[in-house]
């Protein structure tokens, strides 16, 4: 089948299953295409507890569709890859984040969402790659604050705050492959373009960029400045959105080398399977969501 035959197909059983298509920004373009909502993780969650539809088929890695679920329990979730996960949020099994925690014992815990239902309900609090900063500044000083999974981001985190933070290893495989003489490379390139990257970068590409925003952060930068170049310091087809949605303007991906493999395991007839089959559901038992949904929504009630 076509691309276009199978856009069309989708639409037809999209309206039969009662159904929205959730697309995070780092999805292939055809899967961008048939998007209702396109958006970052959270974003996109909060989209899917906002629709009226009854099922969700959210094109992402598997924390984003169990985000929807924790936060949507009455609705139909599936995502069209189950083995679309994140390698990151796969470094911190629950079990292990217990033990972290019986090591800092009246620590405040926070956890980025890229992180398994499980984490979060060991977690007082989760962030995002946009509010991190203002997350950790409503604990208390005095307070001693575990951040996990990502590392990066937190040690990014921390000098936003000036706060310390007991951080666990891990990190994004993605994002750890851009260098700081990338970004100098792409500067040379194309000097004057401002330099944008993700906080899931090592503090050394950080110091070289002239922001640092989450994915939904870069598409508000590039539509609201006057710039009309930007070097992209996160994954190749954030670009895609970016330059769709700004013709005037030049966009350029740090390095070629930024793929999420996950992300890209979602495809077009997966999405068309995933509709007519039902197919796959994802679930969180009810203990773990409501304990996961209060983090959640602290969250939410700081940002
Ligand atoms: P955003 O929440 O900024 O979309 O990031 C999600 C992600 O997985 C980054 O690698
Ligand atoms: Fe996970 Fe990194 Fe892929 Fe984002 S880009 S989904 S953090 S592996």
């Amino acid at each position: 089948m076509s691309d276009r035959a199978l856009i069309e197909r989708i639409g037809e059983l999209k309206r039969r299953r009662d159904a929205v298509i959730l697309v995070h920004n780092y999805q292939v373009e055809e899967v961008q295409e048939i998007a209702d909502f396109l958006g970052d993780s959270l974003g996109l969650s909060r989209q899917a507890a906002a629709s009226g539809a009854g099922t969700i088929v959210f094109c992402g890695v598997y924390f984003m569709a169990e985000t929807a679920a924790i936060l949507a329990p009455e609705k139909t979730v599936l995502i069209p890859e189950p083995d679309a996960g994140c390698p990151m949020a796969d470094m911190l099994p629950a079990e292990r984040l217990r033990a972290f925690k019986k090591k800092h014992p009246g620590a405040v815990v926070v956890a980025y969402v890229n992180s398994t239902a499980a984490v979060k309900a060991e977690a007082d609090l989760c962030c995002t790659s946009a509010n991190a900063p203002a997350v950790i500044n409503s604990i208390p000083r005095e307070k001693e604050i575990i951040f996990v999974p990502d590392r990066f981001l937190g040690d990014w985190a921390m000098k936003e705050t000036g706060r310390r933070l007991i951080l666990y290893p891990g990190y994004c495989p993605t994002h750890r492959l851009l260098e700081p003489s990338a970004i100098r490379r792409a500067r040379e390139l194309h000097p004057g373009a401002v330099v944008m990257v993700h906080p899931e970068c090592t503090p050394e590409v950080i110091a070289e960029a002239d922001r640092v925003l989450s994915t939904s952060g870069m598409v508000k930068l590039a539509r609201e400045s006057g710039q009309k170049e930007f070097i992209v310091g996160t994954e190749v087809d954030m670009t895609v959105r970016l330059r769709r949605e700004n013709p005037g303007k030049k966009f350029y991906p740090a390095s070629d080398r930024l793929v999420c493999p996950n992300m890209k395991k979602v495809t077009l007839e997966k999405v068309l399977w995933s509709l007519e089959e039902m197919r796959y559901p994802v679930t969180v038992p009810e203990e773990i969501r409501l304990q996961a949904l209060k983090a959640v929504e602290a969250m939410v009630a700081i940002s």
